[in-house]
């Protein structure tokens, strides 16, 4: 049996007194990689979204509509049936990329999205855009069809500190396009500051942003506590307390300006636990559990069905899910690894017990 079986045939049980029953949630960004390591995760994220969209960063980046629809038909092959899941894909943009084909997938409903990564900023980024004028007509292309940019806001620049380029990107490249592109959907992904919070905040209803669950759990502490702990670094880098105190704020608010997206981005042991370990945690298995504990310790359970299934759906302009979801006061205990790939990964909170375990499977 797969690690995923086997949690399949462990969570049978939804009978207990603390539920909450919330509408499918979906997951507004997330790394489902390719081939075996596919095949691995991603009914973690189907047993517990309706949707998601799924980031285009592979090995070639996902640049065509050809491509985009051969990843979501290696997905959809990967994905167990009855879970009923649905990939949203998303074009990866690059210096050269035309509007024609970007304006095409849209049309033909295989991109959802386009995403923005600026060269080299995070993994498999390197084919990504070197100035932000290079694509500007593509993004005139989008604002004009209702099509959203997904960005992740950090400068590349070497010598502007790894914990300041999300806030200089705001200042040097999203202030910009935001006042140049004044309609366009854009989407903040996996904000990390107090800084992006109040920019978010501060703008139309056309801006959003995503949060993950890690960084409203911990701060940087979390990457030297007693050492090096490669498996709490990830891209944007976790920020300052006072940060993480700002993202818990905002999501929990009920803002609609803000909305679930995990960032879940597995990569086995052996590349964290390197000389140079990727970034990315691998959060999907237990990801409702874990914004379960943030929106409790909040006293704010009664706004996560709104974070998790309301607020991205109504800036996506999609319909809301139909199903529930169980979340159940009942010890979840997240094992220390998981096989994957003919290897292992490590699930965010590995070897922790969570109070709340997500105990519902989607069937027809
Ligand atoms: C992501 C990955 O591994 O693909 N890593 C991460 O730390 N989040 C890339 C990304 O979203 O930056
Ligand atoms: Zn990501």
């Amino acid at each position: 049996m797969t690690a995923y079986q086997t949690e399949k045939s462990r969570i049978s049980d939804t009978q207990a007194a603390d539920q909450l029953v919330i509408r499918q949630p979906d997951d507004w960004h997330v790394h489902l990689r390719d081939d075996d390591m596919l095949k691995a995760v991603v009914n973690y994220t189907a047993r517990q979204f309706a949707r998601a969209i799924v980031m285009p960063n592979l090995a070639p980046p996902v640049t065509t509509v050809a491509a985009a629809d051969a990843y979501r038909k290696r997905i959809l092959a990967a994905t167990d049936p009855d879970l009923n899941f649905t990939p949203l894909m998303t074009c990866y943009l690059t210096d050269d990329i035309a509007p024609d084909e970007v304006e095409l997938g849209f049309k033909e409903d295989v991109f959802t999205a386009c995403k923005l990564y600026p060269a080299n900023a995070t993994t498999n980024s390197s084919h990504g855009v070197t100035d932000i004028r290079n694509i500007y007509s593509v993004l005139d292309a989008m604002q004009r069809i209702g099509m959203p940019l997904l960005i992740h806001g950090e400068v590349t620049d070497s010598d502007i500190d790894i914990f300041d380029r999300e806030a200089v990107f705001i200042d040097r490249i999203l202030k910009q396009v935001v006042a140049d592109f004044p309609d366009l959907k854009v989407v903040f992904e996996h904000i990390t500051t107090a800084d992006a919070v109040a920019f978010v905040e501060e703008g139309g209803s056309n801006i959003a942003a995503t949060v993950t669950p890690h960084h409203l759990e911990f701060n940087r502490n979390a990457m030297f506590e007693g050492g090096m702990r490669p498996h709490y670094y990830c891209l944007p880098v976790a920020k300052r307390e006072q940060h993480r105190l700002a993202l818990r704020r905002a999501a929990t608010s009920g803002s609609a300006k803000f909305f679930l997206g995990t960032d879940s981005a597995p990569h086995t042991i052996g590349a964290k636990e390197s000389a140079c370990g990727c970034a990315g945690i691998f959060n999907a298995p237990f990801a409702l559990e874990s914004y379960a504990k943030t929106f409790e310790e909040e006293g704010a359970l009664d706004k996560l069905e709104a974070f998790a299934s309301e607020h991205g759906p109504r800036f996506y302009g999609l319909p809301l899910n139909e199903g529930k979801v169980v979340l159940t006061r009942r010890e979840t205990r997240v094992p220390p690894t998981l096989e994957a790939a003919g290897t292992h990964v490590a699930p965010y909170h590995a070897g922790d017990t969570l109070a709340w375990t997500f105990s519902s499977l989607k069937m027809d």
